[in-house]
């Protein structure tokens, strides 16, 4: 087992080895299959709920989804604003083509969510978000390369940012590993799934993260979610 008093530097292979389609759709399928059954969608539409109190009749939500996937995150806040009444324009961006082709072929056409491929630190939007929200996406940085991801968030944010991310924890760290294993997942969840809690994080990692990329602590709120997850925003 990984020493998990720190961030442990294991590449996954989803980020390093170039993958047949098949086999990278199929472990976003299996992530997406984990999601639901971890309650991964709920610490960021919790969030979204209280960011967005104020009436929005006037013109849609705009959110961007870095390290979208599957696109399962975006079609869950589609259907938590159907509920609400309120409007969304939804954009994903994923490095990966094969998230973009995948997350495009999971999602019923008419959808007001677009997936595009793109690495985020050479994205420039013309126009920026009210909202940049991510999933299991932090995990995937260096210390260094999240300070900047933070830093781009406050630049492209209007309104607010979330991250959503796991709590580096060894109940997790076991569970997952026993439980892909006993589900029968594929080769790339066996070895990235375990890795990705022994790259995630603790409040003291969050804390300071967010120190050096300069905001201030009552600037954002760290707030754990049931469970083993991180909740990491900042409303304007
Ligand atoms: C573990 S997956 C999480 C997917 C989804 N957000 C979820 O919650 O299931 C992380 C995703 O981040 C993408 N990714 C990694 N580095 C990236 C970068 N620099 N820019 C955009 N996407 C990136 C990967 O291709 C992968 O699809």
């Amino acid at each position: 087992m990984p020493d998990l008093s720190r961030r442990a530097i294991i590449p996954e292979i989803m980020d390093t080895e170039p993958v047949p389609y098949d086999e990278f759709r199929d472990c976003l399928r299996a992530i997406e299959r984990i999601n639901r059954l971890t309650f991964a969608y709920r610490p960021t539409l919790r969030w979204l709920d209280r960011a967005t109190t104020r009436r929005w009749n006037d013109r849609p939500i705009e959110i961007l989804d870095v390290g979208s996937g599957h696109g399962d995150m975006l079609r869950r806040i589609h259907g938590w604003a159907r509920r609400r009444g309120v409007a969304v324009r939804l954009t994903g961006i994923d490095v990966s083509p094969w998230a973009t082709r995948a997350a495009g072929e999971a999602t019923a056409p008419g959808l007001p969510i677009r997936y595009e491929t793109g690495n985020v630190f050479h994205m420039e939007p013309g126009r920026d978000f009210d909202y940049v929200i991510s999933s299991l996406f932090a995990h995937h940085l260096e210390d260094g390369d999240l300070v900047r991801f933070v830093r781009w968030m406050e630049r492209h944010a209007r309104l607010g940012w979330f991250v959503n991310d796991i709590h580096r924890h060894p109940v997790p760290y076991h569970f997952i590993r026993h439980a892909v294993r006993v589900a029968g997942m594929n080769r790339l969840v066996l070895h990235d799934a375990p890795a990705s809690v022994a790259r995630a994080f603790n409040r003291r990692d969050w804390q300071d993260l967010l120190s050096e990329a300069g905001l201030p602590a009552e600037a954002v709120e760290i707030r754990w979610y049931m469970p083993f997850k991180y909740g990491v925003g900042r409303l304007r």
